[in-house]
Protein backbone atom coordinates (compact mmCIF):
# COMPACT_ATOMS: atom_id res chain seq x y z
CA UNK A 1 0.00 0.00 0.00
CA UNK A 2 1.07 3.87 -0.45
CA UNK A 3 1.47 5.91 2.52
CA UNK A 4 -0.28 9.52 2.79
CA UNK A 5 2.39 11.66 2.43
CA UNK A 6 3.06 9.84 -0.96
CA UNK A 7 -0.33 9.62 -2.02
CA UNK A 8 -0.75 13.23 -1.80
CA UNK A 9 2.33 14.24 -3.35
CA UNK A 10 1.67 12.23 -6.34
CA UNK A 11 -1.47 14.21 -6.59
CA UNK A 12 -0.16 17.42 -6.01
CA UNK A 13 2.03 16.40 -9.13
CA UNK A 14 -0.55 14.65 -11.08
CA UNK A 15 -2.35 18.14 -10.56
CA UNK A 16 0.42 20.45 -11.81
CA UNK A 17 0.75 18.63 -15.34
CA UNK A 18 -2.90 18.74 -15.91
CA UNK A 19 -2.67 22.39 -16.78
CA UNK A 20 -0.51 21.01 -19.37
CA UNK A 21 -3.86 19.11 -20.81
CA UNK A 22 -4.44 19.28 -24.85
CA UNK A 23 -8.07 18.71 -24.54
CA UNK A 24 -10.11 21.68 -27.14
CA UNK A 25 -12.54 19.54 -27.70
CA UNK A 26 -13.81 17.62 -24.59
CA UNK A 27 -12.64 20.38 -22.42
CA UNK A 28 -12.08 17.45 -19.86
CA UNK A 29 -8.37 17.96 -18.69
CA UNK A 30 -6.59 14.91 -16.94
CA UNK A 31 -2.89 14.70 -15.00
CA UNK A 32 -1.50 11.71 -14.47
CA UNK A 33 1.16 10.71 -11.75
CA UNK A 34 3.03 7.53 -12.02
CA UNK A 35 5.08 6.31 -9.42
CA UNK A 36 7.99 4.00 -10.46
CA UNK A 37 9.52 1.65 -8.15
CA UNK A 38 13.30 3.09 -8.42
CA UNK A 39 12.01 6.54 -7.10
CA UNK A 40 11.09 8.22 -10.31
CA UNK A 41 7.53 9.97 -11.69
CA UNK A 42 6.26 9.51 -14.75
CA UNK A 43 4.05 12.31 -15.74
CA UNK A 44 1.39 12.21 -18.09
CA UNK A 45 -1.50 14.50 -19.29
CA UNK A 46 -4.37 13.83 -22.37
CA UNK A 47 -3.18 15.04 -25.56
CA UNK A 48 -6.78 15.15 -27.76
CA UNK A 49 -6.92 15.47 -31.70
CA UNK A 50 -9.06 16.52 -34.26
CA UNK A 51 -9.59 13.36 -35.48
CA UNK A 52 -11.01 12.01 -31.93
CA UNK A 53 -10.00 8.44 -31.89
CA UNK A 54 -6.20 9.41 -31.83
CA UNK A 55 -6.40 10.81 -28.41
CA UNK A 56 -3.83 9.83 -26.09
CA UNK A 57 -5.06 9.72 -22.49
CA UNK A 58 -2.78 11.13 -19.47
CA UNK A 59 -2.50 7.38 -17.41
CA UNK A 60 -1.14 6.29 -20.45
CA UNK A 61 0.88 9.30 -21.64
CA UNK A 62 2.57 8.43 -18.26
CA UNK A 63 3.21 5.00 -18.58
CA UNK A 64 4.83 5.16 -22.19
CA UNK A 65 7.34 7.56 -21.24
CA UNK A 66 8.22 5.23 -18.61
CA UNK A 67 8.77 2.42 -20.44
CA UNK A 68 10.41 4.49 -22.81
CA UNK A 69 12.44 5.57 -20.10
CA UNK A 70 13.65 1.41 -19.57
CA UNK A 71 11.35 1.63 -16.49
CA UNK A 72 9.04 -1.62 -16.04
CA UNK A 73 7.51 -1.47 -12.03
CA UNK A 74 5.51 0.66 -10.56
CA UNK A 75 4.70 1.50 -7.43
CA UNK A 76 1.35 3.46 -7.62
CA UNK A 77 -0.54 5.93 -10.19
CA UNK A 78 -2.21 9.35 -9.04
CA UNK A 79 -5.18 11.06 -11.60
CA UNK A 80 -7.11 13.98 -11.12
CA UNK A 81 -9.16 15.55 -13.84
CA UNK A 82 -12.44 17.32 -14.73
CA UNK A 83 -13.92 19.58 -16.93
CA UNK A 84 -11.81 23.17 -17.69
CA UNK A 85 -11.08 24.12 -13.97
CA UNK A 86 -13.53 22.01 -12.18
CA UNK A 87 -12.41 18.87 -10.12
CA UNK A 88 -14.21 15.39 -10.77
CA UNK A 89 -14.92 13.45 -7.98
CA UNK A 90 -15.94 10.54 -9.84
CA UNK A 91 -13.10 10.21 -11.94
CA UNK A 92 -12.32 7.04 -12.90
CA UNK A 93 -9.38 5.65 -15.65
CA UNK A 94 -10.66 4.45 -18.54
CA UNK A 95 -11.18 0.65 -19.56
CA UNK A 96 -8.50 0.47 -22.27
CA UNK A 97 -6.00 2.64 -19.75
CA UNK A 98 -6.59 -0.24 -16.99
CA UNK A 99 -6.34 -2.69 -19.65
CA UNK A 100 -2.49 -0.86 -20.77
CA UNK A 101 -1.58 -0.58 -17.09
CA UNK A 102 -2.59 -4.19 -15.83
CA UNK A 103 -0.25 -5.52 -18.44
CA UNK A 104 2.81 -4.06 -15.96
CA UNK A 105 0.80 -3.96 -12.46
CA UNK A 106 -0.53 -6.31 -10.78
CA UNK A 107 -4.30 -6.62 -9.33
CA UNK A 108 -3.56 -5.04 -5.83
CA UNK A 109 -1.47 -1.66 -7.77
CA UNK A 110 -2.99 1.34 -6.04
CA UNK A 111 -4.91 3.65 -8.46
CA UNK A 112 -5.12 7.24 -6.56
CA UNK A 113 -8.60 9.14 -7.45
CA UNK A 114 -8.46 13.07 -6.84
CA UNK A 115 -11.47 14.14 -4.34
CA UNK A 116 -11.56 18.10 -3.91
CA UNK A 117 -9.76 17.91 -0.69
CA UNK A 118 -8.53 14.55 -0.30
CA UNK A 119 -8.72 11.32 -2.34
CA UNK A 120 -10.01 7.72 -2.29
CA UNK A 121 -7.47 4.78 -3.45
CA UNK A 122 -8.72 1.53 -5.49
CA UNK A 123 -6.64 -1.46 -6.50
CA UNK A 124 -6.24 -2.09 -10.44
CA UNK A 125 -7.79 -5.31 -9.66
CA UNK A 126 -11.11 -3.71 -8.65
CA UNK A 127 -11.26 -1.44 -11.12
CA UNK A 128 -10.78 -3.74 -13.73
CA UNK A 129 -10.92 -7.29 -12.27
CA UNK A 130 -10.78 -9.40 -15.61
CA UNK A 131 -8.55 -8.05 -17.79
CA UNK A 132 -6.81 -9.77 -21.47
CA UNK A 133 -3.15 -11.11 -20.72
CA UNK A 134 -0.14 -12.68 -22.45
CA UNK A 135 -1.60 -16.14 -20.87
CA UNK A 136 -4.73 -15.61 -23.58
CA UNK A 137 -1.84 -15.75 -26.45
CA UNK A 138 -0.36 -18.83 -25.06
N1 LIG B 1 -9.28 10.83 -20.36
C1 LIG B 1 -8.08 10.56 -19.77
O1 LIG B 1 -7.07 11.23 -20.05
N2 LIG B 1 -8.01 9.53 -18.90
C2 LIG B 1 -9.07 8.73 -18.57
O2 LIG B 1 -8.89 7.70 -17.95
C3 LIG B 1 -10.42 9.14 -18.94
C4 LIG B 1 -10.48 10.07 -20.11
C5 LIG B 1 -9.36 11.94 -21.33
C6 LIG B 1 -9.53 11.49 -22.75
C7 LIG B 1 -10.20 12.70 -23.37
O3 LIG B 1 -9.20 13.61 -23.76
C8 LIG B 1 -10.99 13.31 -22.22
O4 LIG B 1 -10.45 12.76 -21.02
C9 LIG B 1 -12.48 13.07 -22.28
O5 LIG B 1 -12.76 11.74 -22.50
Amino acid sequence: MIDRTTAMQLLETAKKVRRNAYAPYSKYHVGAALLAKNGKVYVGCNVENASFGATNCAERTALFTAIADGVRDFEAIAITGGLADTLDEGILPCGICCQVLSEFCTKDFPVILANADSYRILTLGELFPHSFSSENLS
